[in-house]
């Protein structure tokens, strides 16, 4: 069985400060964690008040100056235009993580199957029904890749989807391999910025981001994107790297352990990495601020509210449905065998004839392992609904 947290308070904080894109000091928080395994849905209640003023707290220290987040869009970019050819021929279309079981024994030819079994195992998490009448219609791919994920679901659910990447490669091989599958009428990809999607409010169904979380410079912004664009009813599922979460009694990560996400960060042209819990709060308090501009809470409601009293927010987020898990462990042969696949000659060539970025990128795996090991790196997802 799955296990999900639910967070009810948390510590919001800027968690790379010393990262390559990211110009701000640490910003230490309003601390309080409170976390509660279950493993089953739960719903997260947060107090009203507070929750917006440790917002405004993540709002500042999340910016990237527009410099830095330029360079760091263009340095995406082209790290997967170049490496995405050598990673569909050795790895196929599908550029995360494959999901196993915990100790089992990994045989290589498993790893895409586990790539598939990754995307069943979200679907699964978030609940999403199975009944025909339920089934997502319209699905945004952000941070698309060559448009595996897309593909996948357009199939599976008859639905169309649309993906959106940075890298202009990515986008015309995605569409390609569509079009040869007979797919070009239900599936399209395009360049564009996950930060300022071309979408109108609330086009999608199913809002999906497989491993593109954690190349966003403005995790607020990423995940009022998200709740945007999704539909009314709709699912979000967010599958991203975050670091662990922070103990109640500390202010930051250490020091080492800071440096060894630096590292990361530069290779893999990541800016300021988060923790689950920050997710799951900005997920929380995006729904707030939603409430506020629509003016959701209709006068009968706060005072039924008021006559019972607890907080009107309450009944808002009750039915968010906000689920997070770790799955670091179901992930962990994942990274072993892309350096294998890396040390084969045909690997190897390939990597060496990409070129720099591809090369520093590849250098960098062994501390994605190191990361994993010392309970730094967390492989997270994290789902919810937007209300009808
Ligand atoms: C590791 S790949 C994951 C690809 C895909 N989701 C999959 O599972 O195969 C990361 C993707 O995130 C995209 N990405 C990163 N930052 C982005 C941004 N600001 N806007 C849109 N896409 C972005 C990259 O272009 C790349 O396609």
């Amino acid at each position: 069985m799955l296990s999900s947290t639910c967070y009810s308070t948390f510590s919001i904080q800027s968690l790379n400060p010393t990262c390559p894109f990211t110009l701000h000091k640490p910003q230490i928080h309003n601390i309080s964690i409170s976390q509660i395994t279950r493993t089953r849905i739960l719903t997260c209640i947060i107090n009203n008040s507070t929750s917006s003023k440790r917002m405004a707290s993540v709002a500042a220290t999340n910016e990237v100056g527009v410099e830095d987040q330029n360079e760091l869009k263009k340095g995406i970019a082209e790290l997967y235009d170049d490496s995405s050819g050598i990673w569909e021929d050795i790895w196929g279309d599908h550029m995360h993580h494959g999901y196993y079981e915990p100790q089992s024994s990994v045989e290589l030819s498993d790893h895409r199957a586990a790539q598939i079994r990754m995307i069943e195992q979200a679907l699964s998490f978030a609940s999403l029904s199975e009944d025909s009448a339920k089934k997502p219609t319209s699905i945004v791919d952000v941070g698309c890749g060559i448009g595996g994920s897309s593909r996948y679901l357009a199939k599976k659910y008859g639905s169309t989807a649309e993906g959106i990447t940075l890298s202009p490669v990515q986008a015309q091989r995605a569409q390609a391999l569509a079009d040869a599958q007979g797919l070009g009428d239900k599936v399209s990809f395009q360049v564009a910025d996950a930060l300022n999607q071309p979408f109108p409010d609330g086009k999608f169904d199913l809002v999906w981001s497989m491993e593109s979380g954690e190349h966003m410079p403005n995790k607020e912004k990423f995940v009022g994107e998200l709740a945007r664009v999704a539909a009314p009813g709709g699912t979000i599922i967010l599958v991203t790297w975050c670091h662990r979460d922070l103990l109640p009694s500390e202010e930051s990560l250490l020091p080492e352990e800071k440096e060894l996400l630096n590292k990361i960060c530069k290779a893999f042209y990541l800016p300021a990495w988060c923790s689950t819990a920050d997710y799951v709060k900005l997920l929380q308090s995006n729904s707030l601020q939603v409430t506020n501009s629509t003016n959701y809470y209709p006068l009968d409601i706060l005072f039924l509210a008021k006559l019972f009293s607890f907080p009107a927010n309450r009944l808002w987020l009750i039915w968010q449905d906000i689920k997070a898990a770790d799955w670091s462990e179901n992930v962990a042969p994942f990274w072993p065998a892309v350096i294998k696949s890396a040390l084969t000659w045909k690997g190897f060539t390939s990597v060496i004839r990409s070129g720099w970025k591809t090369i520093k990128a590849a250098l960098a795996m062994p501390l994605m392992i190191e990361g994993y090991k010392k309970g730094l790196i967390k492989f997270a997802i994290i789902t919810c609904q937007k209300p009808e």
